[in-house]
This record gives structure tokens, sequence and C-alpha cells, in this order.
């Protein structure tokens, strides 16, 4: 086994070991017995899946078949997969692990997991921390290119999208003991900088003596050089020359497109401390003195053309080429993504490179994503690293099955969405005395249940019932912040998805609402029973002898290989799926098995507890903050 340190343990310094997923843990056994079994045949992975059907058993090893492909006509005793089947089953090492194995079909081995290694592995989760369930991911070191707005101009929800999809990825990889570069490749450079800076020294003649000059609202700004460029040609020709200068790196027009970053920066910056986001900029101009060098490397290959005035790579497959210089001799998107990919690689010394933009992106990564592959910079099979992936995802639409816009018919603005979602729950949470007594007295009409669910966290937080005005806020931030992710995380990225304040802030299916209530109905229960959870803990035992227990049990064990597939196929919809999927289990549960009072109580106490803390990791992993409890 692997000792890896950990970074995050709670409690003391120690190493603890990381056990891998059930799979991972599976495939060890059966990597033995293939071996065993079948000394001749060499590179054969064991295949382990969930089962499809509970009926049959909890994972199934998938080989039998395959290797009956492999043996059939060299091997006289073996008559079938079956017997292949059996040979594996035969050949198993001991383990606590599996209770019993059976054969089903064409040699499928079923496999049964022993009910009180379940048990144990909660109970040791719950002592050593759910940190020992990380999954082990063939990766070191990451780069998680995400959010990456534009300079000067307002962050739209498509960058809301980047920026939680991102999160997310970055802190399952982190989870799993991967090293995350979170890069924040903000468009900060750019013909439009030429119109920016001339607007900036008309409107403000002391620009200079002033830091960052009150321009207020940057896209207002932006618009209102775009207008003055677009009707006036002196401005224009002024604003062309500025482009030179600054690319020039001409001291005044350097300092102007520093102000005007700064003042973006700023804006920025407080859209990710609301969201609870980290990021590391290295915008599109840190790249700039690279440029030169990258391209000469991939001329060295020659792969660079001249084509219409330009020079550019052709693509096999594609029409247009890429184009790496302009007309004009000046760089663009693609001369700066290919360079910083060159960056990655080579200086940060990275081993997965991932793009977190729209769909409508595609081709871009696409192009470059081949180009590097054509000058030997990245392998040329997918599931080799290095690799590189892009990370699309769809629009989010409004009511109308349209592109979501305002009133007004603007991009909306994050902020203001942002606004939206928190005044919605503070409401909620300012109305809550009344609404609790009507739901404590049954009434469930819409929307009641959220300020029953948000009376509850008081409940838990074991405070007086007035609230200071600070824990409202932070309250309401929670909630409503952890809505919007969760709306958005929860779809499979690549569809696109209708925005919605009504359903997202719903108490019922599969909503943020729902499961931060389900959850502090967990710790709830907990609290309620008088018992002090850590001294069950050390002294307890968990024992799965209803089924609905041990499906409970079993599922929560899955965690950790939900985790390593959402990592591995970029989807953190899994997670949220996952976590619906674990609060239904906890329903079936508590609602066929009495908790409090019964003669299985520390027992299942102690499942409620495995249960809220793995809840609350989804959580984390999802950015979502469980209200004032955590
Ligand atoms: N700034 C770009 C946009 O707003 C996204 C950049 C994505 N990252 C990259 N390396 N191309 O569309």
């Amino acid at each position: 086994a692997v000792k890896v340190s950990l970074r995050t343990i709670s409690t003391m310094e120690t190493e603890k070991e990381i056990i891998g997923s059930q799979k991972q843990q599976l495939a060890k056994l059966f990597e033995e017995s293939l071996k065993a079994a079948f000394p001749d045949v060499s590179d054969v992975q064991p295949l382990i899946a969930i089962c499809n059907d509970a009926k049959h058993g909890d994972y199934q090893c998938n080989n039998a078949m395959s290797l009956w492909n492999k043996l059939k006509g060299k091997c006289t005793q073996l008559k079938g997969p079956q017997p292949v089947g059996k040979a594996i089953i035969e050949n198993l090492p001991a383990s606590e692990m599996i209770e019993k194995c059976s054969i089903a079909g064409p040699g499928f081995v079923n496999i049964v997991l022993a009910r009180q290694w379940i048990a144990k592995s909660l109970q040791k989760m719950l002592i050593d921390g759910i940190e020992t369930w990380a999954p082990k991911l063939p990766v070191k070191r990451t780069v998680v290119d995400f959010s990456s707005p534009n300079i000067a101009k307002e962050m739209h929800v498509g960058h809301l999208r980047s920026t939680i999809i991102g999160d997310t990825l970055a802190r399952m990889l982190e989870f799993s003991n991967v090293e995350v570069l979170r890069r924040n490749h903000v468009g900060d450079w750019g013909t439009q900088f030429g119109m920016l800076i001339e607007f900036l020294f008309d409107q403000f003649p002391n620009w200079e003596a002033d830091s960052t000059p009150a321009i207020g609202d940057l896209e207002g700004f932006y618009k209102a050089s775009k207008q003055r460029f677009d009707s006036d040609a002196d401005f224009k020709e002024r604003a062309q020359k500025a482009v030179v200068s600054l690319q020039g790196g001409e001291e005044k027009y350097r300092m102007a497109w520093a102000q005007i970053c700064e003042i973006s920066r700023k804006e920025f910056q407080k859209v990710y401390e609301r969201l609870g986001v980290h990021l590391e900029e290295k915008g599109e101009s840190f790249y700039n003195p690279y440029i030169p060098k990258a391209l000469e490397l991939l001329n060295e290959k020659g792969l660079i053309e001249e084509s219409e005035g330009a020079r550019v790579i052709f693509i096999e497959g594609k029409k247009i080429p890429l184009i790496v210089v302009k007309r004009d001799g000046g760089f663009n998107y693609a001369s700066t993504d290919l360079t910083a990919l060159w960056y990655r690689l080579n200086e940060e010394k990275a081993d997965w490179m991932i793009y977190v933009t729209d769909v409508g992106q595609r081709e871009h990564f696409e192009m470059f994503f081949s180009a590097a592959k054509r000058a030997g910079w990245l392998p040329s099979n997918e599931k080799d690293y290095p690799k590189a992936s892009h990370v699309g995802f769809g629009l989010v639409l409004g009511e109308d099955g349209k592109r979501f816009r305002t009133r007004s018919t603007e991009v909306v603005k994050l902020v203001d969405l942002l606004d939206e979602a928190k005044s919605r729950c503070k409401l909620a949470l300012e109305e809550r005395g009344v609404f609790y007594i009507l739901a404590t007295l049954g009434y469930d009409t819409g929307g009641i249940f959220l300020f029953y669910f948000l009376s509850l966290l008081v409940n838990i937080t074991g405070k007086a019932k007035e609230w200071t005005a600070e824990e409202l806020e932070q309250t309401a931030e929670a909630v409503g912040y952890g809505a919007v992710k969760y709306a958005d995380l929860k779809n499979n990225r690549l569809t696109n998805y209708t925005f919605n304040f009504d359903q997202m802030l719903s108490d019922k299916g599969n909503t943020a609402v729902y499961l931060l209530y389900a959850h502090a109905r967990i710790c709830s229960i907990i609290r309620k029973s008088g018992r002090d959870i850590e001294e069950l803990k050390k002294s307890g035992a968990i024992d799965l002898a209803h089924p609905d227990e041990r499906m409970l049990g079993l599922h929560l064990l899955q965690f950790a290989e939900i985790v390593e597939e959402a990592c591995t196929n970029l989807l953190p919809n899994l997670v949220c799926e996952y976590l619906y999927n674990i609060s239904e289990d906890f329903t079936r549960f508590y609602t066929n098995c009495q908790v409090v009072g019964s003669a299985e109580e520390t027992s299942r106490l102690l499942l409620c507890e495995a249960t809220a803390v793995v809840m609350r990791k989804c959580f984390h992993l999802l950015g979502i903050t469980p209200g004032v409890v955590d």
C-alpha cells in the first residue's frame, strides 16, 4: 500500500494509509488470482464493475469472456468461459473482504462483499477520517484552467459555469492527493486595449496620479469606448497606434493597461470571494515573452506554413488551418494557448492539463491539442499522459428556452444572480418564525419546507433562536450560493440547462436545499439522541443486519469510486447523483429501522454519523457549505 501524507488531516499529523476504492481493492485481489490461474497469459487487467442488478451481487469481475477468447484452442482443460470464471474464483487469495463469489451468464463472476467487512470499513473511516478513502489517480500534477474572464468585460453566466465546474474538478483532484495548479487564464491582452487605453486618456486626464481611476462600471466604459471607436475616425486611428505602443512596451501605455487590468481584477476577486473559489492568475499576457520560442520549436518541427499572408498549422481532418501568426504579424488566442501548453508541460511539469470553457470553443481546443500532438508535445494516444482535456459545457437558458438574458436583453450579470439567490434565502430566514410554526404543525405548502429547514439549522447550532445579523448573512449565502452551484453541477455539463430560482430553491427533489436539509436532519437525530458520538466511535460497533442498513453502508463505501470516476471522466454530476442517492438510501433506512431507543441504537447512530460524514465531504467537493453547522 502506498503511504501518502495527508494535507487535510484534522486531528493528528500522522501518516495514514490511503486504502483506495473497493474497485481498486478488488482489482488487487483479482489480479493475483488471474496471475495464479493463468500464469502464461500476460498483461490481463482485472475488469471490476458494480453489479447492474443488486440481486446478483455487489460487484462483478468481467474477465472470463475475453480470457476465454485468448485461450480458445490453446488450452484443453478449459471448455468455455464458465470454467475460466471458476478458475478465477478458485485462485482468489483469502480475504475478509469477500463473502462469496458465484458465476453467472457467460462467465461473469459476481461478488458479494462481506457484511462485517463493510461495517468495519465504515468504522475505520469514522476514526481515521474520510481522507483515507481518497481514490488513487495516475497523475501527480494537473493544471485546471478555469473561470478565465476577460478584462473590462463583465463576468457572465458562462464564466459562472466555468468557475463552478472548474472549482469542483480542482477540489476532487485535490482530495485525491493530486497537486492542482488552479489557473485563471484571464483575457488580458489583445487589440481592444488600444481603444480602452485611448479612452482612459481622454476621460481621465489625471489617470497617472490615480492608481485606480474611478471608471466605475467597467462594462459601460468598454461599450462607450467601442462606440467612440466605431464612430470617430480620429479616435480609431489613435487607438490603433496605442496597440502598437502597448505591444512595443512603451511605459505610459503599459501603465494604463496595468491600471485597467487592476480594476477588473478587483471586480473578479469579489465574485471569487463570494463563491469561496481560489485561483491563481496567469493571464494571456503572462505567456507573451514565451511565444516566439514556442513558435520556433513548432517551426523546427516543420509544422508552421505560410497561408494567405498568415503563418498557420494544418491539422488533419480540418479544412481551415490553425492561425498562429496573423497577417499583421500579431499573435492570437491560439498562439497564446499553444505557448501556455508548452509552459505547463515544460516549466510547470504538469501531466494533465484541463480546460473548462463552453462547448463553443471545442474546435479551438481540438485544433491546438492536435498541433501539440503533431509536434510530439503530447502523446498521440488519448489514454497516455501527459494529457490535455477540454471540459466543455452547455448554455444556461432562460424560462423561454432561449439563451439566459435579463428583461432588458442584456447578458445576465453574475453578481446580480448571486445577489438574488442570497436575498431570497435571507427573506426566508427573516420570516422563519411564522413559517416554522406552520411547518411543525404539518402544513406543507410551497416553500415552507425551506423555512422549516432553515429553522432546523438554527436548532443544530444549539444557539438561541435569535440570529445575529452576521449569522443570517452567512446562512443566506451558504444556502443561496450552494443552490446556484448545485443546480449547475447536477446536470451533465454538456447539456444546456434552464436557470430557475424557484426550482433550485425548492425543498423537493434533487436540489441543494433538500440535500442540506437531509444532512441537517441526520445531525439533528444524532444530537437529539443525547449520546456522545466521539465516544461511540471509539467503543461502539456497526452491524448491518437489516438489508436497508447494508445497502446504505455499501453505497457509502462506494464514495471513493464515484470520486474516481468523476475525476477520470471530468463529470461532477456523478458526485451530485451519488449524494442524492445516498440521501434516498438514508430515508429508506430511517423509515424502516428505528434508531433512537432501539436495541441497535449505537450501531445505527454510527451509521447516521458515517452518512453525515460522506455527505459533508460531497458538499465540500461541490463547493457547498452545509450551513452554519460545519
Ligand atoms: N477568456 C476566454 C473566454 O472568456 C476563456 C479562456 C479559456 N482558457 C484558455 N486557456 N483558452 O472565453
